[in-house]
């Protein structure tokens, strides 16, 4: 397995282009399903989840043609030959993003049938909202041998959905699944966030009818079919907000390039409180640490608009060199404070009771070898390796790729000391 090795204590300086959005880009994919015409994605990043929706889709029957090989790429997707409903074991069990396939399939075709996705590092992470929406539209849905074999008689009809809790994945199944349903869909209480608008005015751009975009409240009018169209998709929040940390917590002045203010307005306020400067610029944000010490703030994580459970870990981080206590809150996932252990092997001084976490800021992180065990919980060793004195090595570096695009050549660029240990290349020392 590749490693990442870091040297830190260098201030982070110069620009960073924000790819675009892995969690807009997984559902607009999703939504070729929807219609036999050409889908055309641009500003897709290119990303180990991304390929494995690819193949995904790939396997149902969709034709995928992949345009350039660096940010800004396009991906054209035509879903005119389906020839498997079947969302197997292996593809869901690596990534849940791909129960989205069910709404679509199933409002198409009249039949569905997918893994359920299983266990997740971060908690238990049902699907039931997603099943009992799709229930309250018609369908029928069983749980035969791990798999959710659903079908609907004729085709699925319209109906007023109050969802118990905001799940962005429920939202954007049923959103697709709406858009070809007979008459109107009413989703209440649905998420808010930018990359669930973002399939929306895909959709729209595609024939659907819905209002409401941006609030709790989707109002969808099914039609008999939707057309292709190109869409681009929006810049990565959670990416920005990550370098964001990594700039504040080096003391170093940053540019994000891509990225709008509007799209993280809850992280800008929290990075703001803690005494980092984020400015608009033409071309995106400028981050820069002050020289001063990060202040010490209190986080709690919730749905949009609130502060987004995607980047609790790389604040953890951040902060556990600030002046003072935090206290951080994670109300979305239970189990989501796997990155703590590790970030202790580096020095910070963090208690975690049941869902919050007392973070003691201190003086100096020092290098370990550390190990990534999820997405976002990978990108706090990051940062924190970037502040770190000495060398760092983080293990299991796949979680890192599911998420963020040639993150060594972005550090690189603005003077970090990163470099990539491929699997091979420590194999070949070993041997020698
Ligand atoms: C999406 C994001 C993920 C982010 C999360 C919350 C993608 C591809 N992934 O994940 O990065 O961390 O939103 O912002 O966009 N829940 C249920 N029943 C359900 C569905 C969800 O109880 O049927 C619960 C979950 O266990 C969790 C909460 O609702 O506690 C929110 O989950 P949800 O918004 O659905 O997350 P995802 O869509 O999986």
């Amino acid at each position: 397995m590749d490693k990442i090795r870091i040297v830190g204590g260098t201030p982070l300086r110069g620009v960073i282009p924000i790819s675009g959005a892995k969690n807009a880009a997984l559902p607009l994919m999703a939504a070729c399903l929807l219609t036999d015409d050409k889908l055309t994605l641009c500003n897709m990043p290119y990303l180990a989840d991304i390929v494995t929706m690819a193949n995904l889709l790939a396997q149902h029957g969709v034709d995928l043609n992949i345009d350039g090989i660096h940010q800004g790429r396009a991906i054209t997707l035509c879903a005119g030959h389906i020839h498997n409903l079947t969302a197997p074991y292996e593809v869901v069990r690596t990534m849940r993003a791909s129960v989205l396939v069910l709404g679509p399939l199933l409002a198409r075709f009249g039949a569905a049938r997918v893994s359920l996705p299983g266990g997740c590092a971060i908690g238990t992470r049902p699907i039931d909202l997603h099943l009992k929406a799709l229930e309250q539209m018609g369908a029928e849905i069983e749980l035969i041998d791990g798999y959710i074999n659903a079908k609907v008689p004729h085709r699925l009809k319209g109906t007023d959905i109050q969802f118990e809790k905001v799940s962005v994945g429920a939202t954007e199944n049923i959103l697709m699944a709406a858009c070809l349903a007979e008459g109107e869909t009413i989703l209440r209480n649905a998420a808010q966030e930018p990359e669930v608008a973002d399939l929306a005015y895909c959709l729209q751009a595609m024939g659907a009818k819905i209002e409401g975009i941006g609030t709790s409240e989707l109002r969808i009018q099914g039609v008999n079919s939707l057309h292709g169209c190109t869409y681009t998709v929006i810049a990565d929040r959670i990416e920005a907000g990550s370098f964001a940390a990594a700039a504040a917590i080096t003391g170093g002045d940053v540019e994000l390039v891509g990225i709008r203010a509007s799209l993280m307005q809850s992280v800008i306020e929290k990075f703001a409180e803690a005494g980092i400067g984020i400015t608009e610029t033409e071309r995106g944000l400028r981050v820069v640490g002050t020289g001063r010490k990060i202040q010490g703030i209190d986080i709690m994580t919730a749905p949009y608009p609130g502060f987004p459970t995607d980047m609790q870990a790389q604040m953890m981080a951040m902060l556990s060199m600030a002046e003072g206590a935090s206290m951080v809150t994670e109300t979305i996932f239970e189990n989501r404070y796997m990155h703590v252990p590790e970030l202790i092997r580096m020095g910070t001084n963090i208690n975690v009771h049941g869902s919050s976490a007392m973070i003691r800021g201190v003086s100096s992180l020092r290098g370990a070898e550390v190990m990534a065990t999820d997405l976002r919980a990978s990108l706090s060793l990051v940062i924190a390796a970037l502040a770190a004195e000495g060398e760092t090595i983080i293990h299991r570096v796949y979680h890192l790729d599911r998420g963020y695009e040639r993150l060594e050549e972005k550090l690189a660029a603005c003077g970090a000391t990163i470099e990539r240990i491929s699997e091979r290349a420590t194999a070949k020392a070993e041997a020698a």
